[in-house]
């Protein structure tokens, strides 16, 4: 295995019985920023979840964060979910509990069991996020932004080397877009981290430019094999 964090080989991607996306073979390394970009209904979130092991791979080989996808087990799933982040359009915080209670369960859930550091864990990615303070808000305090930050913070609970976001600027008004943008190309320029991220809104990417691969017609297409050949 090289050095890549995501490696598939002629995969074909399926939805019920619906060939969505034919022959994908895509290379990322370590702490590259990538775009997935296409139109709605074009794959990238049936990509995304093959990623994380949302839906299963049946055809051809893929490797993610050193996982075999094809020897994913539903008991092995959550072993490859502790090596990622994955960041969604509009995440639910628990609505009954603060920010720390929030990031607590999801570490409780993952098997952290000491209570200090976990404290320290929380304290850390809220740090990252510049959200330090606001660990006692309940979530019906914080805006969109914020609440979309506590969403990175909490991809960061684990300190994955991959964090795979699903359009999460989809809801967020152009400044605040920004800002979560800033945000993800500093975690990834900082700390390592390898960011693949799906949108299909073409201000970012054109403000914020990085590698871009495109779903379309059922292919998926790479910027970075275009440019080379
Ligand atoms: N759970 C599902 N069951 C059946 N078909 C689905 C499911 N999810 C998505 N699809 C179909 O797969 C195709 C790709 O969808 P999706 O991956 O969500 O695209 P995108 O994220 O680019 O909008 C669409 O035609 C969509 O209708
Ligand atoms: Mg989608």
């Amino acid at each position: 295995m090289s050095q890549s964090i995501i490696e598939l080989r002629n995969v074909n991607i399926y939805q019920s019985q619906s060939l969505i996306l034919s022959d994908v073979n895509i290379s990322i390394d370590k702490g590259e920023f990538v775009y997935l970009v296409g139109k709605t209904g074009s794959g990238k979130s049936s990509l995304l979840k093959t990623l994380y092991g949302d839906l299963e791979l049946t055809h051809g080989e893929g490797w993610v964060v050193g996982h075999n996808l094809r020897k994913l087990t539903w008991q092995t799933v959550p072993f490859l979910r502790r090596n990622l982040g994955v960041v969604f359009q509009d995440f639910q915080l628990l609505t009954d509990r603060n920010v720390n209670e929030n990031l607590k369960f999801v570490l409780k859930a993952t098997g952290w069991k000491d209570e200090k550091l976990m404290d320290e864990r929380i304290s850390d990615v809220l740090d990252k996020v510049n959200l330090k303070n606001k660990g006692f808000k309940m979530p019906f305090e914080l805006s969109g932004g914020e609440q979309q930050r506590i969403d990175i913070a909490r991809a960061l609970l684990n300190s994955p080397k991959l964090i795979l976001a699903d359009e999460p600027t989809g809801n967020l008004d152009p400044e605040t877009s920004d800002e979560i943008m800033q945000l993800l190309f500093h975690i990834s320029r900082d700390f390592d981290t390898c960011i693949v991220m799906a949108t299909h809104d073409y201000m970012v990417i054109n403000k914020f430019p990085a590698r871009t691969i495109k779903t379309e017609k059922g292919k998926v297409w790479d910027n970075a094999s275009i440019s080379m050949s």
